[in-house]
């Protein structure tokens, strides 16, 4: 452990939820979690960053802010169970309570994931439950639609199937391209992940057997990302 991550294990009556993030790539999204973090936006302590990339930049980035990070290569295991149990224990082992995955490019096994029901979040880049899948941007294009977006959810064992906890909407424009539309979706993504993952660490959302709740609220539809946060559609 580098001295720098060592000063950043809370302390006993810390409570900074440890999440765990997981990423294959850029990581634009972790660093988005860091500045929540550091600008005391998001009361979380990011314990781990995780991955099967060892090139990732999101693994860099992470060494680069003093976080513990962990490559773990997929071509050790026997199958995706096997490596989604051992990934999952080391970041038990972090002692993450909340796992966000920020573009981690695995479909995760649904054993592996039932001990963290309601603890494992996703980002995704369309307005969930269109589009689920990869190459959102196109396909938003493809159909003609005036609107795209991007959706944070629990996960379960449906790919990009979960249920919804909040998404952000901006308009399609005349003359957007797959490029253009991801290019300004991206900093909508930063700040609705951070929103959501500061409202779970706050305990303002959870998932329980009566669906996701918003201060104690049952949602029927997701949440919004409005200019003074997150707000009930
Ligand atoms: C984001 O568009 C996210 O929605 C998707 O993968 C991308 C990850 O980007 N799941 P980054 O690695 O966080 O920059």
């Amino acid at each position: 452990m580098s001295p720098d991550t060592a000063s950043r294990v809370p302390s006993p009556e810390s409570r900074s939820l440890p999440i765990a993030v997981l990423a294959s790539g850029r990581g634009s999204n972790l660093e988005a979690l860091i500045a929540a973090r550091d600008e005391g936006r998001a009361d979380i302590d990011i314990v781990l960053v995780a991955g099967d990339k060892p090139h990732a930049r999101a693994l860099r980035l992470a060494e680069e802010h003093g976080i513990a990070s962990l490559a773990l290569d997929p071509s050790g295991f026997a199958n995706r169970a096997d490596y989604d149990r051992a990934l999952l224990d080391r970041i038990a082992a972090h002692g993450a309570r909340l796992v966000v995955l920020a573009g981690f490019m695995r479909i995760l096994d649904g054993g592996a994931i039932a001990p963290w029901n309601g603890r494992i979040i996703n980002i995704h880049p369309s307005l969930l439950p269109k589009y689920r899948g990869l190459h959102t941007h196109r396909r938003v294009l493809k159909a003609g639609d005036t609107e795209h977006g991007a959706s944070v959810h629990f996960i379960t064992a449906e790919l990009d199937g979960g249920p919804l906890i909040a998404q952000v909407r901006m308009p399609v424009l005349s003359g957007d391209n797959e490029e253009s539309l991801a290019k300004r979706l991206l900093p909508l993504e930063h700040r609705l992940l951070s929103l959501a993952v500061a409202g779970i660490a706050e305990g303002r959302i959870v998932w329980t057997p009566e669906g996701v709740l918003f201060d104690h609220q049952a949602l029927d539809q997701a949440l919004l990302v409005g200019p003074e946060g997150l707000t009930a559609a």
